[in-house]
């Protein structure tokens, strides 16, 4: 047996490949383990969507080398590290440079590749192996089934890379073009999950809603069609997906969520900026009133749909006034989270080198100012489920002794009490408090 430490950065696509890391070494005799220092394989999973992701990196691997020198030294074991994922794919070289006790790097596309790079790396001849390929062939073809359950709430990888190329983003150079997994293959996948204890699916892609895999007859599935698919297996109860363009949200999506009851009424469309001239320069080809259709026309079909969203402050180029748009845009739409970022100037990306890059400062104060709103409106999307009644789906224990958390499906946080035997079950609880970050609920006397 060989203990095996994964640590993931990034996003939920990251998390899926990691649990498909594990399911490749399994046969290999790697076992999971919880910590570094023990381990005999380390892969950090790394994500390179901001400067301040990308350098983490870099720290941990200096930790890691005095794991590996100690394991070397003082225990006479050798201790293998890989570095993966999107900063693998975009800084093989530089990592080799700047990490030589880094043994393998491998990309996004080629980790099915990992037992042929073990064999190859020699940690005692200091040989290391790159693979940082977009192969021809697709990593899904040669993954193992799933070594071990997912637990109640799983991903699923159902499209990958992006041939959207936003201006700010690396997405497509480090995941590579869009690809869809055929749909009997995504089907045949859930049915296994569902079959280990999954109760509730997120479906993944850089692009979920652009997905169109090939079926048996050699026509193509939408998402909306994959979801009212997915809907007909026994025993999956919740279904998601992230992350979507707005571009993509079409008839048959958006009315999944009227039609299908399993499709959680909770929405990831991230619109980044609420200035139709900075949505032109970041090339998200779409203008605000756009974004404001497409979230009447959901509204329609599903008016107690949650939205949430992602926003970038300080693009190049984004004035006061700009900045004004975004708040004006937030407002209108009214979030129940979101997530918000300072621009982060990415090497080989075309807003990198525009030269009216906005002052750090400038962009700390905007960020806090559209982060004081985003926060209101979630606090009082959480203050109104108070008194309601809600299915929650118990994850896992909570922090304290007879605590459990576990998400509504506004996908909402929910503390409660309980214990193990009640994961995977929904429950309809009563919530009787909402916070900034979560829902407290009890048991409907
Ligand atoms: N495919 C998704 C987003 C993937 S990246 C989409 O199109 O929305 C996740 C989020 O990171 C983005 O939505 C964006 O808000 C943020 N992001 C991406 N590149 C960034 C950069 N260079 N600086 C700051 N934030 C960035
Ligand atoms: Fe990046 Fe844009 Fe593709 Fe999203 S759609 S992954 S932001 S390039
Ligand atoms: Fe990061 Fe790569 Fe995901 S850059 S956000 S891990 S696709």
């Amino acid at each position: 047996m060989k203990r095996l430490f994964i640590k993931t950065y990034g996003c939920q696509m990251n998390v899926y490949d990691s649990d498909r890391m594990t399911d490749v070494l399994a046969p290999l005799g790697y076992v999971p383990t919880d910590t570094a220092e023990s381990a005999d394989m380390v892969i950090l999973n790394t994500c390179h969507i901001r400067e301040k992701a990308a350098e983490k990196v870099f720290s941990e691997l200096g930790r890691l080398r005095q794991h590996k020198s100690r394991a070397e030294e003082q225990e006479g074991r050798s201790m293998l590290i890989a570095v993966a994922g999107c900063v693998a794919q975009a800084e093989g070289d530089e990592i080799t440079r700047r990490a030589p006790w880094v043994d393998m790097v491998v990309g996004p596309q080629t980790y099915h590749r990992l037992p042929e790079l073990v064999g190859q790396a020699d940690p005692a001849a200091r040989k290391r192996v790159v693979d940082t390929d977009f192969p021809a062939e697709v990593k899904f073809d040669f993954l193992p089934e799933e070594h071990a359950s997912r637990g109640p709430a799983a991903f699923l990888s159902v499209q990958e890379g992006c041939d959207k190329f936003c201006s700010f983003c690396v997405v497509p150079y480090t995941r590579g073009a869009e690809y869809s997994r055929p749909a009997s293959s995504v089907l045949e996948e859930a049915r296994r999950l569902v079959a280990s204890g999954t109760v509730e699916l997120t479906l993944l892609g850089q692009n979920v809603n652009a997905y169109h895999g090939v079926m048996d007859s050699g026509e193509t599935m939408s998402l909306g069609r994959l979801i009212r698919e997915l809907a007909e297996i026994d025993g999956l109860e919740r279904i998601r997906y992230t992350t979507s363009h707005p571009l993509d949200m079409d008839e048959e999506l958006i009315t999944a969520h009227r039609d299908v009851p399993q499709l959680m009424p909770y929405l990831h469309l991230p619109v980044q900026s609420g200035s139709n001239r900075i949505l032109t320069a970041m090339n998200r080809r779409h203008d605000a009133d756009t974004y404001f259709r497409i979230i009447d026309r959901l509204r329609e079909v599903k008016p107690d749909l949650a939205l949430s969203g992602d926003f970038i402050v300080g693009f190049p180029g984004e004035t006061d006034r700009d900045f004004a748009d975004t708040l004006k845009l937030i407002d209108r739409v009214g979030y129940a989270s979101a997530y918000s970022f300072k621009y982060s100037q990415r090497p080989g990306t075309p807003a990198a080198t525009e030269d009216v890059q906005v002052d750090e400062q400038v962009k700390s104060d905007r960020l806090s100012a559209l982060q004081q709103l985003l926060d209101a409106q979630q606090l009082a999307f959480n203050k109104s489920a108070e008194g309601q009644e809600m299915d929650i789906l118990i994850e896992r224990a909570g922090g304290r002794e007879g605590q459990m958390t576990g998400r509504s499906p506004f996908m909402q946080s929910v503390y409660l009490n309980g214990d193990a035997a009640d994961i995977g079950k929904i429950r309809r609880m009563k919530i009787i408090e909402g916070r900034q970050n979560s829902l407290l609920a009890e048991a409907i006397s």
